[in-house]
Formats: structure tokens, C-alpha cells, sequence
């Protein structure tokens, strides 16, 4: 019996499993570990991958975060914001394609303008839709009447990452300022449950300044806060960005990823019934990142629909991949892929979170 499979064996992983599971770096005890979360996947939720679309509808941000290649700071990005009625023919085309969901994620930006317009915008899209076609928001920090507003407006998921879960890594990674302030941030995660959301969070992997113990302290954050749906992914860097100096601290960009592909499977054994995404960051550091992915663990993928245009004006990260696609490039590749794997997309199910249908239940 290797290392992992005898961790794996206990009922409840401790901080210490934790920390075990996620530091194996040798083949066979990452593999063993790998294996048994997809086993967990199987069973729990199926072997069937939902998707929902992204669409990356505005870059413009009142913040600074200090990894984040839009930050407002950043003076060499173009800001854009996407019409309506372009945002609603993305939609079109996501229905088109047995979608039954999208996510419009911006960067921050809170002002009664906004918030009205995405109210408006959430009205338009319930009615160009089916009922059951689900809208998730990725929009940051907002007050909790805004969240209801857009809740009571036909929104039913948030996506709002803590980042990092540790208060003082967190400030690291933050301008010292009122607007980037971890309290307010586990407010705001608190007030999307509150409002009536299925919940989303997640964190960064590999940022510098961070240690395994701080990964296991957030997987324990995400299962303490009952969390419905989880997106983390490695950190990357990106030269435009005050964080880039640590450059030299960083895991090599491997290690980085299969250090990600850990996390995901400890999470997946700990919380068997939530969403977990493949993200595009692990797609980043290998062309086939995502579909590694969901063979750890994750269930759910977000392609990217943001018209080709705007796409290279919203580089959170460097070596973003799709940057000169279009929507339909990356879901026939999309496909391809996953089919690779030996994966399905679930394409006409809802895929409501699992553990959120349970949640809501009890
Ligand atoms: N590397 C990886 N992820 C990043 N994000 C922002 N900047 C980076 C980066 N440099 C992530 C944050 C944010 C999400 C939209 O993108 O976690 O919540
Ligand atoms: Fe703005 Fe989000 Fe980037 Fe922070 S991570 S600067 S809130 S877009
Ligand atoms: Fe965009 Fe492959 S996912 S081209």
C-alpha cells in the first residue's frame, strides 16, 4: 500500500491528510490520489461534465488586485463593455447549442448604473430563454439589496472567489485598502448564500507568499461555508502586475498545475456532491489542462463565448489561451476534447449543484 491509499482509507481527512495528500509529488501516490477522486466523481455525480458558456461581457474595474492583469491600475488594457444586444446574441447562440446556462462575469464595478443595467439585463435574458436556463453571476463584491435585486430578477448562481482564505495571505495579495478588504469579501460570499443563490467560490494555487498549509485551510473553508460550487485553478502571472516581482518564488509552472489537479481531488473526496470547475487556467499550462481536470474530479466546464474581439482585452493572466477564437472554435474543440478523455457533456441538464439540491432540501 502507497502513502495515499492509506490516508485514503480514513473516514475524514484531518489538516494533517490533508497536507499529506496534497504534498505526494511521486507518480504513483498523485495517481492513486487522482484515480480515487475520479472514482468519487463517478459514483457521486456521474461521469456526464456540464457546461455553461462565459461571457466576459466588460473588463472595466474599480479594483487593483495585485495579480490580476485588469486591475484598474493597468493602464495599457482597452476597456470595453458589450452591448446588450450583443450579449443576447451570445445567448442565442449558446441555446443554439443545448446550453442551459451562462456565466457573465466583468470586473468590479458598483454604482446604481451598473446595477440597474445588469437587473435589465438579467430581465432580457429570462425572457429570450427557456425557464430553466440558468444565469450565473461573477460580478464581485456587491451589497446584499443588489444581490437580491438580481436574484428576484431571475439570476440563481453567484461566483465570488475568496482568493486565498488565510487573512494575511489574502492582504498580501491586496492593495491595503478599504476596497480590497478580506472581511468584506467573506461578508459578501456570506450575503450570495443569504440572498438565495447556489454559491460559488474558490482560490488560487501556487501564488507566492502561499503554503500547502494555506491550501488545506482553504479546502476546509470551502467545506466549512457548506459551499455549492468551487473554480480554483493555478496562479499566473502576469508581467503588467505588482505580484510579478515574486516571479522567482513561484512553483514551476508543472508542479503548479498538478499541485491543482490535487487540490481538485482532495476536494472532491471531501465534498463528493458539489460542482467543481475545470478551469481555464489549468488549460493555460497544458492544451489538455481541463479535460485533466475532470479526470481528477471536476465536473463542470465554462468555454468561452466572449465574441472574439474583445478577447484579448481581458488577460487576467498571461498566455490566456483562445485569445483568437471565436465561440464556435472553442466548443467544437471543446467537444473533441472531452471526447478524448473518454467524457461526456451533459448537454440539456440543468446540472444544478448536487450538494446545493441537498442544502436546500434539508
Ligand atoms: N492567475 C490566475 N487566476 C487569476 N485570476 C485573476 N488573476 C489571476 C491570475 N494572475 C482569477 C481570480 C478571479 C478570477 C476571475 O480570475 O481568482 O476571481
Ligand atoms: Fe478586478 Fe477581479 Fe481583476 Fe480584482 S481580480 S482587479 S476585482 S477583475
Ligand atoms: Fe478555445 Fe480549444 S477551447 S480553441
Amino acid at each position: 500500500m502507497n502513502a495515499a491509499s492509506e490516508i485514503l482509507m480514513k473516514q475524514e481527512l484531518s489538516k494533517e491528510d490533508i497536507v499529506s495528500l496534497l504534498s505526494l509529488t511521486n507518480k504513483e501516490d498523485h495517481d492513486t490520489l487522482i484515480k480515487k477522486a475520479y472514482s468519487i466523481k463517478e459514483s457521486c455525480v456521474g461521469k456526464k461534465d456540464y457546461v455553461r458558456g462565459l461571457i466576459e461581457f466588460s473588463n472595466q474595474c474599480k479594483k487593483n488586485c495585485l495579480y490580476c492583469g485588469i486591475r484598474a491600475g493597468n493602464t495599457k488594457v482597452n476597456r470595453y463593455s458589450i452591448p446588450d444586444e450583443e450579449i443576447l446574441q451570445v445567448i442565442e447562440f449558446a441555446q443554439k447549442n443545448k446550453f442551459t446556462g451562462i456565466v457573465l462575469q466583468s470586473g468590479e464595478q458598483n454604482n446604481i448604473d451598473f446595477t440597474k443595467r445588469i437587473t435589465e439585463l438579467i430581465i432580457k435574458i429570462k425572457k429570450a430563454t427557456t425557464p430553466e436556463f440558468r444565469i450565473t453571476l461573477s460580478l464581485g463584491e456587491q451589497s446584499f439589496e443588489t444581490y437580491k435585486e438580481w436574484f428576484d430578477a431571475g439570476a440563481q448562481r453567484y461566483l465570488l472567489r475568496i482568493e486565498a482564505s488565510d487573512e494575511e495571505l489574502y492582504k498580501k495579495i491586496h492593495p491595503d485598502n478599504e476596497l480590497h478588504n478580506y472581511k468584506t469579501r467573506l461578508e459578501c460570499l456570506e450575503n450570495t448564500k443569504r440572498a438565495g443563490y447556489q454559491t460559488g467560490t474558490g482560490v488560487m494555487i501556487g501564488l507566492p507568499f502561499q503554503t500547502i498549509e494555506n491550501l488545506a485551510d482553504d479546502l476546509l473553508f470551502i467545506k466549512k461555508m457548506n459551499i455549492d460550487m468551487v473554480g480554483m485553478g493555478p496562479y499566473l502571472e502576469h508581467a503588467d502586475t505588482p505580484l510579478y516581482k515574486y516571479k522567482a518564488m513561484l512553483l514551476p509552472l508543472t508542479e503548479r498545475f498538478n499541485l491543482s489537479l490535487r487540490m481538485i481531488a482532495v476536494l472532491r473526496i471531501m465534498m463528493p456532491y458539489i460542482n467543481i470547475a475545470a478551469t481555464t487556467a489549468l488549460q493555460s499550462i497544458m492544451p489538455m489542462g481541463r479535460e485533466r481536470g475532470l479526470k481528477a474530479g471536476a465536473n463542470v466546464l465554462m468555454p468561452n463565448l466572449t465574441p472574439g474581439k474583445y478577447r484579448k482585452s481581458y488577460l487576467l493572466y498571461e498566455n490566456k489561451p483562445c485569445i483568437d477564437e471565436e465561440a464556435d472554435e472553442c466548443l467544437d474543440c471543446l467537444s473533441h476534447r472531452v471526447k478524448m478523455v473518454g467524457e461526456e457533456i451533459a448537454y440539456d441538464e440543468f446540472g444544478d449543484s448536487k450538494h446545493f439540491i441537498k442544502r436546500k432540501n434539508n
